[in-house]
This record gives structure tokens, C-alpha cells and sequence, in this order.
């Protein structure tokens, strides 16, 4: 069983990079004059998305890799690291965009979690691929399944602070490549027709 739905998800570590890569792009969005509620809703997004990955990491993918007794001292000092992420998470929740220090605390969390990331991007992910190498889909699959339950009970809340958190830019891009689809579209479609 399993070797058909492993297929469908992702390896553990692949999904890993993936959160990584959507935290780190919410937070690329931020800029210093975006306006009140998009910080907001971008900040909502990346400290819901924290939660639910540092949880995921402590439950499957540190237990997995310490037993097969890799890099202790990396993954023991982790769930301090994810502490002091769940402490500026709670900060941030209680401030609002336009307080003196909400932009300085944003910050101070992306540096925490970019440090972090940094680690395990480049010691315990490719570590464990050499071993964990026969289990990282079926891991996969596991942290699918719990992602699932922690996300359903949250699942208006992350809509919500996805459609707020929406920049303009990346509205004008997609719909800057609807345009561009048609007209390569249409120039193809009339140069066939000429040929
Ligand atoms: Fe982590
Ligand atoms: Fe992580």
C-alpha cells in the first residue's frame, strides 16, 4: 500500500523547502510604505504558516531524522528556535501595522526564521535525503495528512489573509500574463494561418 498516494505527495523534504519558499515569498511582499491592511493580512499569513510547519517539523520530521541519529545538537536547539518564532508571532499579535515597532518586529522574525531555514536547508534536508532516503515519501504523505487536520480548523482565517494580502503587483503581473498568453496565442494562431 501507499506506493500510489507516496507518488501523489511530495517527499517530506521537498514539502519543507516548499513552506520555506512560501514564507519567505509573503515576506518579500512586505515593503516599508505597503499600506496598513496588506501588512496585516501578509504578516497573518506568514505567522499562520509558521505555526502550522514548526509543528509539523517537531512532530514528524525532527523525530525522524534523531532516530536515525543525525546532527542532535542542530535539531535539539530547533524547537527553541521555533520558540523564539512563536514569541515574536505572539508580539506581532498583539501590535498593529501602524505601531512604532510592528515593522522592526517583522523584521526580527524574518531573521529568526531566515537563520533557521538557513540550517536546515543546508544541513538537515540534504542530510536527510541520504538517510532517510527510503521513507521520505511515506513521511511526506504523513505530514500531508497532519497538515490537513491543523490547517481545517483555520482554513477561513488563511483564505481570508490570502485575498487581503494580495498585492497589486502580482494582480497586474498575472493579469499582465492572461494579455501576453493571448497575444502569443493570437500571433501564433495568424502566423499558421498565413503559413
Ligand atoms: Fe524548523
Ligand atoms: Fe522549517
Amino acid at each position: 500500500m501507499g506506493t500510489m498516494t507516496e507518488k501523489l505527495s511530495p517527499s517530506i523534504t521537498n514539502m519543507i523547502r516548499m513552506d520555506h519558499t512560501h514564507v519567505l515569498a509573503t515576506f518579500h511582499q512586505y515593503e516599508a510604505d505597503t499600506a496598513p491592511k496588506t501588512k496585516q493580512a501578509l504578516v497573518n499569513t506568514i505567522c499562520v504558516a509558521l505555526e502550522i510547519h514548526a509543528q509539523l517539523e517537531e512532530e514528524i520530521f525532527y523525530p525522524a531524522l534523531r532516530s536515525v541519529g543525525r546532527h542532535r545538537e542542530t535539531i535539539d536547539k530547533s524547537p527553541g528556535e521555533h520558540d523564539e518564532m512563536r514569541e515574536l508571532i505572539e508580539r506581532l499579535r498583539a501590535m498593529r501595522p501602524s505601531d512604532t515597532y510592528y515593522d522592526d518586529t517583522v523584521m526580527q522574525l524574518m531573521r529568526t526564521v531566515m537563520h533557521h531555514v538557513a540550517d536546515e536547508e543546508t544541513i538537515l534536508l540534504p542530510d536527510a535525503e541520504v538517510w532517510l532516503a527510503d521513507r521520505l515519501g511515506e513521511l511526506g504523505m504523513e505530514m500531508t495528512k497532519r497538515r490537513l487536520q491543523l490547517a481545517a480548523p483555520r482554513a477561513g482565517e488563511i483564505a481570508y489573509n490570502t485575498v487581503r494580502g494580495m498585492p497589486t503587483t502580482s494582480m497586474l503581473v498575472a493579469a499582465g500574463a492572461v494579455l501576453a498568453g493571448t497575444y502569443l496565442f493570437k500571433r501564433s494562431g495568424r502566423t499558421r494561418w498565413q503559413a
